[in-house]
């Protein structure tokens, strides 16, 4: 059976979605309804405020807004009441479903990895005994795999495969750190990771150290006479849906710290990752081909984005997130080497970033195909931060300069509300966009940035059609 979506209130689409998602998670697949392509029939994430991709019209000169999406917004949103929008709930209705974190009725059987680890634990391979206790953990319905506390563990790449059994958990409250030997990691792109699992938490406490140091020195970013190679992720979740992961501190990654790849329904938070602000590459949590997933009350200090977003990602929060050191916020980048990207309704809120060199950003590479659109950041406090609003629609991270091209990921339906702070730099507007593809919808309200000096800092802004809401300080003159 299919559901239809139509537009109606919003306790009865979260109604809907709760029924929809015990439906699924029994039956899996229905087909959504034709009448309504682009809506998404899981969370109404969106459409409410979002409701059409382009009644905007703004005006290239004039400044004014047409059709009911900004509207709508602000109808909803000037009480500051977010659950209106049906944002709030997006995700958490999800998890309410899942099989995880209520005990099974048989309950919990808890897994220890030092149960495998042999008679001579001093000189235990503890990718084995991981193995061996995922093994059982994974295959017992309530099982818990554990990594005890207070406890070190030093691993090779190791990947945790699912399909486990129901009510399956992970525990980490120990601490695991990377075997620092590079000839151990084939290929070189992950240490570890947890893959097609459903329906779990993955709980913190410990520390899962990357002990990046040997690459980053082997990073041709650092020294330019090495190869440019890839370094491993710390840990990667892929192909999992309906879980969270809580309480985990992460550091010093070899390269990125914690990826999200096609992934669904998820919630993280309580997080902290740490890297120095010169490791290279050393991205917070970077969100790949994912939906539905909220990283909330987060802390994250790296030598790269603390949080990028990139193609294939649709329904992404992040709420109370602290920045810095590290590259900001980004969206990107997109549109590498002329591929197509799509990354749609992205919220951010409530953003402290402190001595980043971007704030919030769009990045996207010339010659790419798609778009990025409806995407709100609001609530954002900047401090010293080199360039705080930023769309940058020439992005060109490699070694030889980019060429010139007409074709581009089209940026659109973006609103920056309630951002305040100090720039590192004079510019701290900079909206970059792409001759043949226009920047459209976007919003400036109630910005104010000043330079470190509490000056009037500049805005500059290309081929970007504009409004400018409230106070905004500083302003865009020329857009084109
Ligand atoms: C581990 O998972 C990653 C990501 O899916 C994959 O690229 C890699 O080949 C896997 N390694 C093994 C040994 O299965
Ligand atoms: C950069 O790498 C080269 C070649 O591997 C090495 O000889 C040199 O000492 C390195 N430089 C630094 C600053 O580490
Ligand atoms: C502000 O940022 C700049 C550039 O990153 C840095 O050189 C400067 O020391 C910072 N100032 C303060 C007060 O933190």
């Amino acid at each position: 059976m299919c559901w239809r979506v139509k537009a109606q209130p919003l306790h009865l689409v979260l109604l809907q979605v709760s029924l929809l998602l015990s439906l699924l998670s029994s039956f899996c697949c229905c087909t959504l309804s034709h009448s309504h392509p682009a809506r998404s029939y899981y969370y109404n994430y969106g459409d409410d405020y979002y409701s059409a991709n382009n009644n905007v019209i703004i005006g290239e000169e004039d400044n004014e807004v047409t059709g009911n999406y900004y509207q709508r917004y602000n109808d909803n949103n000037d009480n500051g009441d977010h659950d209106q929008l049906g944002l709030r709930n997006f995700m958490d209705d999800g998890m309410e479903q899942s099989d995880a974190l209520a005990p099974s009725s048989s309950g919990y059987k808890i897994v220890s990895v030092d149960d495998y680890l042999g008679s001579n634990q001093d000189n235990a391979d503890h990718n084995e005994a991981f193995a061996k206790a995922w093994k059982e953990a994974c295959f017992t319905t309530g099982g818990v795999f554990l990594v005890p506390k207070n406890k070190e563990y030093k691993l090779r790449p190791m990947n945790f495969s699912g399909p486990c059994h129901a009510h399956f958990n992970i525990k980490i409250l120990g601490s695991i750190k990377a075997s620092e030997d590079i000839s151990e990691y084939k290929p070189r792109t992950h240490w570890l990771v947890f893959e097609n699992l459903r329906n779990f938490e993955l709980e913190g406490g410990g520390t899962i150290d990357g002990k990046g140091h040997i690459w980053w020195q082997n990073s041709c970013k650092i020294n330019k006479t090495k190869p440019c190679q890839h370094a491993p992720t710390a840990l990667t979740f892929e192909g999992c849906k309906n879980f969270r992961v809580t309480e985990l501190r992460m550091v010093n990654a070899q390269q990125m710290h914690l990826t999200f790849q096609r992934c669904a329904n998820v919630r993280a938070f309580n997080l902290v990752i740490i890297a120095p602000g010169h490791s290279p590459n050393t991205d917070g949590i970077h969100i790949s081909q994912t939906r539905n997933i909220h990283i909330s009350n987060s802390l994250i200090k790296t030598g790269d984005d603390c949080i990028s977003i990139v193609s294939g990602s649709k329904n992404i929060r992040a709420t109370d997130i602290t920045c810095g050191p590290g590259h900001g916020i980004s969206i990107g980048s997109l549109g590498a080497g002329q591929s197509k990207a799509h990354v749609s309704n992205v919220w951010v809120n409530r953003a402290r970033l402190s001595g980043t060199t971007n704030g919030v950003r769009i990045k996207t590479w010339q010659g790419g195909r798609g778009y990025a659109k409806n995407i709100i950041f609001q609530n954002i406090l900047m401090q010293n931060v080199s360039n705080p609003i930023i769309i940058d629609q020439h992005y060109c991270d490699q070694q030889t300069p980019c060429q010139d091209m007409k074709s581009s990921v089209q940026v659109s339906n973006v609103l920056y509300k309630d951002i305040k702070g100090t720039s590192a730099t004079d510019i701290a507007i900079k909206l970059d966009c792409n001759k043949g593809h226009r920047c459209r919808g976007i919003i400036l309200q109630n910005v104010k940035l000043m330079n470190q000096q509490q000056q009037r800092a500049k805005a500059d802004c290309h081929y970007v059609n504009l409004v400018h809401r409230g106070t905004v300080l500083p302003k865009c003159f020329r857009t084109t």
